[in-house]
């Protein structure tokens, strides 16, 4: 076995990667990229890590979510504040019905890389190569714009920067202070689960008053005047991840310093594969992707190489089944995980596994779908006695008509409206909500389980 490197991956198989035709031109950019400034510090990660190890143990519950893909196109202070804010909401939601922090992580700050499901698209007879996000080419249906360009990793980088940027401020700087609770409504998301989202901030805010005229201050008070906000993205594209990894002078061991934590692919797990590779030997929190294909054998692989020190936080296992397939996959894995022994964080991705195509053409995902993966996805946790440790939603801030169904029910027809996705459908902010409030009852009903069980 050759030692670990940042660029030891290059000699393993890679697929999903775009073919640089300008050589040169690649290497003027990674050379420039390894020159700037990290966009996230060893500290933080290692932070993000501790709180996926207490999410693993059921002390904690995570909740990751944004956009499929970042856009260029779209990139505006609104659509990054609208999803922080929804986020905020869903995190009280859960809070509420865990009794345990909500870690909270965006699919955001440099989610622009994607896995595609064949590596040409034919549209009247043309055949281009497909589209793989805007780090790497265009959407365009053109010959020029899906010819993938170095030059657009610069321009992905600033955007993560100052989505980064923004995102900091928010969770510092007030606007995240619990005290605000009742401003996160966002304006647009009217629905009777509005009116339960009061009911909690009233709560909350009864709550907060009671603590001050009881004179609770010091560290408590300030602690609820800001929250933690990570960011995570797929390390797909290793050149940019690459030149964004370095050494961390506290502990000698090297950062992935693109996002706080990284996932690998369901496309992209080969246990010999370029992408396994590299996120072997970065200390960043690892999420893993697991899909109906994934077998024992490759998981007990998997697991050996990612986490062999087998650490708590480490490794995240985002499993993304289908709705209806729960049940066939999740409890063999886990009987795998129960005889390695290993420390792991159980994440239900209810999206990926739930896309279809809609009478009306459009890529979407049925809400009913969503919702009944993570129910199954918690059943058999509670079957099997292991701890769910948090959920996975591609969804945005802005009132798009991406998936079907939820409360205020969006149909087949209806997709058409404000269907906005670079790539895969999102929750609205309104159906994010709802599915906040299912999770949190399948979390209360655990925490009642729990308590009987305690009791009997
Ligand atoms: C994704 O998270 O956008 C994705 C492509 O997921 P998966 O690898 O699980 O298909
Ligand atoms: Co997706």
């Amino acid at each position: 076995m050759t030692e670990w490197t940042k660029s030891s991956w290059r000699a393993k198989p890679r697929i999903q990667m775009p073919d640089y035709p300008d050589q040169a031109a690649l290497e003027a950019v990674e050379a420039q990229l390894a020159r700037f400034p990290l966009l996230v510090f060893a500290g933080e990660a290692r932070r993000l890590k501790k709180h996926l190890a207490a999410a693993g143990r059921g002390e904690a519950f995570l909740l990751q979510g944004g956009d499929c893909a970042e856009s260029f196109d779209q990139f505006s202070s609104d659509a990054i504040r609208d999803t922080f804010k929804v986020m905020l909401q869903m995190a009280i939601v859960l809070t509420h019905g865990a009794k345990v922090p909500v870690i909270k992580v965006g699919r955001m700050a440099g989610q622009f890389a994607k896995p595609r499901s064949a590596p040409t698209e034919t549209v009247e007879g043309v055949e281009l190569p497909s589209y793989r996000g805007d780090i790497i080419n265009e959407l365009d249906f053109t010959p020029e714009a899906r010819i993938p360009d170095p030059e657009k990793m610069l321009r992905a980088y600033t955007q993560a920067a100052a989505t980064l940027n923004l995102i900091r401020a928010f969770s510092t700087g007030g606007y995240a202070d619990v005290h605000q609770v009742h401003a996160w409504t966002l304006g647009f998301t009217e629905s009777e689960k509005v009116d339960r989202y009061r009911e909690i901030a009233n709560r909350i805010s009864d709550t907060l008053d009671f603590m001050t005229a009881a004179g609770v201050n010091g560290d408590t008070a300030h602690t609820l005047k800001s929250v933690e906000f990570y960011t995570s993205h797929e390390s797909l594209l290793l050149e940019y991840e690459e030149a964004l990894t370095r050494i961390d002078s506290t502990t000698g061991k090297w950062l992935a310093g693109s996002g706080h934590m990284i996932w690998i692919g369901d496309r992209t797990r080969q246990p010999d594969g370029a992408h396994v590779e590299f996120a072997s030997g970065v200390q960043n929190p690892i999420g893993l992707k697991a899909g109906p294909s994934m077998t024992s054998e490759d998981l007990k692989v998997l697991m050996a190489k990612l986490n062999p020190e087998n650490e708590e936080g480490r490794l995240t296992l985002i499993a993304r089944f289908g709705a209806g397939s729960v049940g066939e996959h999740l409890p063999r894995l886990i009987k795998t995980v129960r005889e390695e022994g290993a420390n792991v964080t159980w994440v239900c991705d209810a999206m990926h596994g739930n896309t279809i195509k809609s009478s009306t053409g459009y890529k979407t995902r049925p809400f009913d779908s969503v919702l009944r993966e993570v129910r199954e996805f918690f059943a058999v946790h509670a079957t099997e006695g292991t701890v769910p440790g948090g959920v996975h939603f591609e969804m945005t801030g802005q009132d798009v008509t991406e998936c079907t169904g939820g409360v205020r029910a969006v149909s087949d027809e209806d997709l058409s409206d404000r269907y906005h996705t670079a790539c895969d459908p999102r929750l609205n902010a309104s159906q994010s909500l709802e599915l906040a409030f299912l999770v949190a009852d399948e979390l209360s009903n655990r925490r009642a389980a729990h308590r009987d069980q305690a009791a009997g």
